[in-house]
């Protein structure tokens, strides 16, 4: 066993805080199970303390012991996607306390891939609440020097940068049907063909979900999306200094410019510390050109659409 892996879960049990790569993001993990502990995670965050969390674990198994009344599309669901970037919202069981749950009768449940994140949730053994490991409302973290940069923490497990790059999907199945709650890299469609049904979009505003809300993953820079056919035009336009975000060759009227790939998987990947740099970039307005309109981009349009909101 990795000394710092054994470290980290002491720490858990002790009611610390530790960050820990993930799949989709880091994270800043916390016992599950302990309120102070979880009063510590909000507040490392400064995170509304009514907001739910997601809690890790290493395997289905333990993780539906947080649900109860399991529905046949939950197991199905976890069976095609976990280990992986999926969030399934359940009816909660007795262990998933009002603190983790914002209250609500539904807990939020995950089983992430990442080899440090399994060997983690392994060697703690029970539940651990993990948000993205920034600031609340700031662009969530891909690597662990964002983490270090975001937040203060005890221990800041790095595994590299992020595969996935943004957050995973959210899908509630708490109710009748199955509703979308947060796209991410597992697509509509997947989980469609999974259960064999159609899933349902999300009603939007939700407070009761913090990545329902309008500005969220958001850079400081005020930012704005750009149609592709618009872009060279705003440019020319525009006074102030600009950095931009997009696809074609940078343009020289432009000091900070950085080219993103055309395919989803790679951008998505790279698009938070993108975001992150051309924050730093001291201009004072982002332009971010518009991802096309097909499906594969759905959830990097939803998280640009916040980061500009
Ligand atoms: O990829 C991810 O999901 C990352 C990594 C670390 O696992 N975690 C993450 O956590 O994005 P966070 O806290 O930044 O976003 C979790 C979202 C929030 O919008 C929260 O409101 C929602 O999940 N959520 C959690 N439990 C919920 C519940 N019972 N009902 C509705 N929404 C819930
Ligand atoms: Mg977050």
């Amino acid at each position: 066993m990795n000394p710092e892996i054994r470290r980290a879960a002491e720490i858990l049990r002790a009611g610390g805080l530790v960050a820990f790569p993930t799949e989709t993001v880091y994270g800043l993990g916390a016992d599950a199970s302990s309120a102070t502990a979880v009063a510590r995670l909000y507040a490392a965050k400064g995170r509304p303390g009514n907001h739910p969390v997601i809690i890790h674990f290493s395997s289905a198994e333990n993780a539906f012991e947080w649900g109860k009344e399991i529905p046949p599309a939950a197991r199905r669901l976890a069976a095609c996607f976990w280990p992986g970037p999926l969030t399934l919202i359940l009816k909660r069981s007795a262990r998933a306390k009002d603190f983790v749950t914002g209250a609500q009768d539904s807990v939020g449940l995950r089983v992430p891939s990442h080899h440090v994140a399994q060997e983690l949730l392994r060697e703690f053994g029970d539940g651990v609440a993990a948000p993205s490991a920034n600031r609340f409302g700031n662009i969530s973290s891909t690597t662990a020097a964002h983490v270090r940069e975001e937040l203060k923490v005890e221990l800041v497990l790095d595994g590299g940068p992020s595969e996935v790059g943004i957050e995973s999907t959210i899908v509630d199945l708490s109710g009748a049907e199955a509703v979308l709650l947060r796209p991410g890299a597992i697509s509509k469609a997947q989980l469609e063909k999974a259960l064999n049904s159609k899933v349902v979009e999300k009603v939007s505003g939700s407070p009761r979900h913090s990545g329902g809300l309008e500005r969220h993953y958001a850079p400081k820079t005020p930012a704005l999306l750009v149609p592709p056919h618009a872009l060279d035009a705003e440019i020319a336009r525009r006074k102030d200094a600009v950095a931009v975000l997009a696809f074609s060759r940078p343009d020289e009227r432009v000091e900070y410019w950085i080219r993103m790939p055309r395919e989803p998987r790679a951008y998505a990947q790279r698009l938070y510390a993108a975001l992150r740099e051309l924050d730093g970039a001291q201009c004072e307005t982002i332009l971010i050109e518009t991802p096309p309109e097909t499906e594969e981009w759905t959830a990097i349009r939803d998280r640009l659409s916040r980061a500009t909101g």
